[in-house]
């Protein structure tokens, strides 16, 4: 049986990683198989991408870095994310096609219907079983940056004005989507958090049983 495919989402800051690891390790527990990876950069071709989106000096304009993520996004599904899901084992993304419509299309402004379908057409179709979105405002997430004192990406020196834009996107996607998203709020305690969402996954595990 294939694997469940889950995706995190959510704007810079909001505490993907640390929600991915307890979640990875509440797999391990219920003897599950399973894989964490990201976007973009989840292959060896997409870390020379993700360092061009990310850490390459000067401007990218929006049609290319949709073009830039959709290329990531079409090896990594193809090499990494297809065959481990064939072979029963549950993928973990850290970000996927939402990302791209939220940031591309609700922050860059570009057609989030387009965005959306050239990231079905480098995936073929593939959609997660599950994607849960942590939510918190963009003033709140900026704050919880600065406090890493980790140098920021291209992305992440955006104004605040771009994130409320991006975080706005994924509610838009949720309220679409609510079978497909699973809306957690980031204001919460980590431990709270991490228990809403082992509730949600193990409804998608004994649904799939
Ligand atoms: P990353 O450091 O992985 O961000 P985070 O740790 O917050 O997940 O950097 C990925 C950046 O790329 C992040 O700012 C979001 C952005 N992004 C897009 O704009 N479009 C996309 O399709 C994806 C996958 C990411």
């Amino acid at each position: 049986m294939s694997g469940l495919f889950i995706s995190f989402e959510g704007i810079d800051g909001v505490g993907k990683s640390t929600q991915i690891d307890l979640l990875i390790k509440h797999l391990d527990e219920l003897g599950r198989k399973s894989i964490r990876t990201l976007e973009p950069g989840g292959t060896d071709l997409g870390v020379e991408i993700r360092h061009l989106l990310l850490h390459r000096k000067g401007e990218v304009a929006p049609r290319a870095e949709a073009l830039l993520y959709a290329a990531d996004r079409a090896h990594h599904v193809a090499t990494k994310v297809r065959p481990a899901l064939a072979e029963g084992t549950d993928v973990i993304i850290d970000r996927y096609l939402d990302s791209s419509v939220a940031y591309q299309g609700a922050g860059r402004e570009l057609d989030s219907i387009e965005v959306r379908n050239l990231s079905l057409f480098a995936v073929q179709g593939l959609l997660p079983h599950l994607t849960i979105l942590l939510d918190l405002d963009a003033a709140a997430s900026l704050a919880r940056r600065s406090k890493t004192g980790e140098e920021p990406d291209r992305l992440e020196r955006e104004k605040v004005e771009f994130f409320e834009a991006v975080r706005q996107g994924y509610l838009d996607l949720a309220a679409a989507e609510p079978e497909r998203f699973f809306v957690v709020d980031a204001r919460q305690t980590i431990e709270e958090m991490a228990a809403q969402i082992r509730v949600r996954v193990d409804q998608l595990i004994s649904k799939n049983d």
